[in-house]
């Protein structure tokens, strides 16, 4: 049996570009056949050339675009028919900054639909798709503004601790049957998303920016770990586990039949 009959097909949004497109070389380079979406049909069919030139394994395209419901419907019907795939990297998102009072409206509703209501209908389908053979992969893209809601946009930030909180659910539910699920959270990383969302990434310190290749790498040494969230940049795994800890440890106290003392007034005593 061929190496990329053993890995199976990876299926990987917003492949095009940036994050999504070194994702792509590199499960091509470990073997996987890999379908590349998103809209920028020349280019993904550009890259999937390339990458069976290279590679030698089966690059198909399946163009599409997310902020449409004919778009979502297309890749979640390919992720629920075909067999072959056995990861998922949803990763297609954009940015936009600025205050909330001054965001467009249609910004307000693109971040929402592509980077919520599309990445919650297509993890869907690969928990649907993959429950019934108890295996799979399922890697979400968020953001370290997860984090840190202090910095960026409110819309984008609260996308992304959404796609945070999907995740850290969707292992919950989904790994006693099998299947394994990473959101991996990068920092400033030079890609297209910024120059897209009208910004220039050179007005932030170099320090605080990584290279594409080297996020993703570092991204994919967590999956090897089988790492339920990564964070490339973060010098001490232990910090997160630590505020990680401090979340769980509230959690008995979080639903309660009394409202916490400091609550207790004539109205509610
Ligand atoms: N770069 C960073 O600093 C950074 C930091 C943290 C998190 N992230 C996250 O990383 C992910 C990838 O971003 P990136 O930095 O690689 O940006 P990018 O280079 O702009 O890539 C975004 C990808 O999403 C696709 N896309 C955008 N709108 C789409 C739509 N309506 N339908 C289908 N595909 C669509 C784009 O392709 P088409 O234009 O061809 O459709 C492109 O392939 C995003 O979720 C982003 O939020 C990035």
């Amino acid at each position: 049996m061929s190496q990329e009959h053993k890995v199976g097909t990876a299926l990987i949004t917003g492949a095009s570009s940036g994050i999504g497109a070194v994702y792509t070389d590199r499960f091509a380079k470990r073997g996987y056949d890999v379908i590349l979406v998103a809209r920028d049909e020349a280019r993904l069919n550009a890259l999937a050339s390339k990458l069976h030139a290279q590679y030698g394994i089966a690059a198909q395209v399946l163009p599409a675009d997310l902020s449409t419901e004919a778009g979502i419907r297309a890749v979640e019907n390919r992720l629920e028919a075909d067999a072959s795939i056995t990861l998922f990297v949803n990763n297609a998102g954009i940015a936009r900054l600025g205050a909330l009072a001054e965001m467009p409206k249609q910004d307000i509703s693109d971040i929402i639909q592509i980077n919520v209501h599309a990445a919650s209908r297509l993890a869907a389908a690969a928990a649907r798709a993959f429950t019934p053979r108890k295996a799979g992969r399922i890697i979400n893209v968020a953001s370290v503004l997860a984090l840190i809601s202090e910095r960026f946009n409110p819309i984008y930030n609260a996308s992304k601790a959404f796609v945070l909180s999907l995740s850290q659910s969707m292992q919950n539910e989904l790994s006693p049957l099998g299947i394994k699920v990473q959101a991996v959270l990068p920092g400033a990383t030079r890609t297209e998303i910024w120059s897209r969302a009208g910004a220039d990434i050179s007005v932030l310190p170099p320090e605080m920016v990584m290279g594409v290749d080297e996020m993703v790498d570092a991204a994919l040494a967590g999956f090897d770990r089988d790492e339920v969230v990564t964070i490339p940049s973060l010098p001490d795994a232990a910090e997160f586990d630590a505020f990680t800890q401090a979340r769980l440890k509230m959690g008995p106290n979080l639903s309660r039949d009394h409202a916490a003392a400091r609550y207790h007034t004539a109205a509610v005593a």
